[in-house]
C-alpha cells in the first residue's frame, strides 16, 4: 500500500469513527408482552420475545443464521424463515404482534411494507407492540447497548447497530397510522421508544 493510500484509509477510518453514534447502556424493563398467539417480526438474534412468550410466539426472521442464534433459547416457539414484507399467513391469523429492535434494520420503505403485512395478518383489534431505537440522524452508524430485563427477572445484555436512518417514534407512528393502525401508546425514552398500535 502506498503512503497516499494509507493516508486515505486512515482518513476514512477517522471519518467513520466520527460518525459512529454509540448510545450507552439502556435498561429496558419488559413487564409483559401481548396475550395469546403472537407474531414476532425479526425474532432471531437474541430472540427476546420468544424467550418470554415461548409456545405462543411465531418468530419470523429473514436470516437462518439469526434464527439459529436464537432458537435454542426458546425451542418451544415456532421459528419461521421469511421476509416480513411478504408473509405467508392468511388475514386475521394472529391475535397480536411484536417487534423488538427489528424495524431499525429496515429502510422506512420496508417498514411500511412490513406494517401493511402485520396489519393484514392481525385479527381485528389485534395489537402491535414495538420497542425500537430512536434515531434522529441519517448519517453514520448508530449503535445502542441494551440491558433487557425479562418478566422472570432474567437479564439479557446485548447491542443493536445499523447504518443511521431517521426513525423517531413520530416517524414510526406516522408510518403505522398511514397503514390504518391506531397508535394508542407512545413511551419515549432518551434513545429508544415503546409503542402500541391497534388494528
Ligand atoms: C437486531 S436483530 C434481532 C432482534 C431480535 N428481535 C432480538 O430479540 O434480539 C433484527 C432482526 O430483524 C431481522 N429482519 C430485518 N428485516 C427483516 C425482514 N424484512 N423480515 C424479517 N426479518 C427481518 C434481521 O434478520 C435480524 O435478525
Amino acid at each position: 500500500m502506498s503512503d497516499s493510500q494509507r493516508t486515505s484509509k486512515f482518513l476514512r477510518t477517522l471519518s467513520f469513527i466520527g460518525q459512529l453514534i454509540v448510545k450507552r447502556m439502556n435498561t429496558i424493563l419488559i413487564m409483559e408482552i401481548p396475550p395469546e398467539k403472537i407474531l414476532d417480526i425479526g425474532g432471531g438474534g437474541e430472540g427476546i420475545i420468544a424467550q418470554v412468550g415461548r409456545e405462543r410466539v411465531t418468530a419470523v426472521d429473514k436470516y437462518q443464521s439469526e434464527i439459529n442464534q436464537a432458537k435454542h433459547k426458546a425451542p418451544e416457539a415456532t421459528w419461521v424463515l421469511a421476509d416480513a414484507t411478504k408473509l405467508g399467513y392468511s388475514e386475521n391469523f394472529f391475535d397480536n404482534a411484536t417487534s423488538f429492535f427489528s424495524i431499525m434494520y429496515m429502510s422506512n420503505e420496508d417498514k411500511s411494507k412490513v406494517f401493511q403485512e402485520v396489519y393484514r395478518v392481525l385479527k381485528p383489534e389485534g395489537e402491535f407492540w414495538v420497542w425500537d431505537a430512536s434515531i434522529s440522524s441519517d448519517k453514520g452508524v448508530f449503535f445502542i447497548k441494551v440491558k433487557a430485563i425479562l418478566p422472570n427477572k432474567e437479564v439479557v445484555r446485548t447491542g443493536y447497530g445499523v447504518s443511521s436512518k431517521i426513525q423517531t417514534s413520530d416517524v414510526v407512528k406516522d408510518l403505522l397510522e398511514n397503514i390504518g393502525f391506531k397508535v394508542e401508546v407512545v413511551e419515549d425514552n432518551e434513545n429508544w421508544y415503546f409503542l402500541k398500535a391497534k388494528k
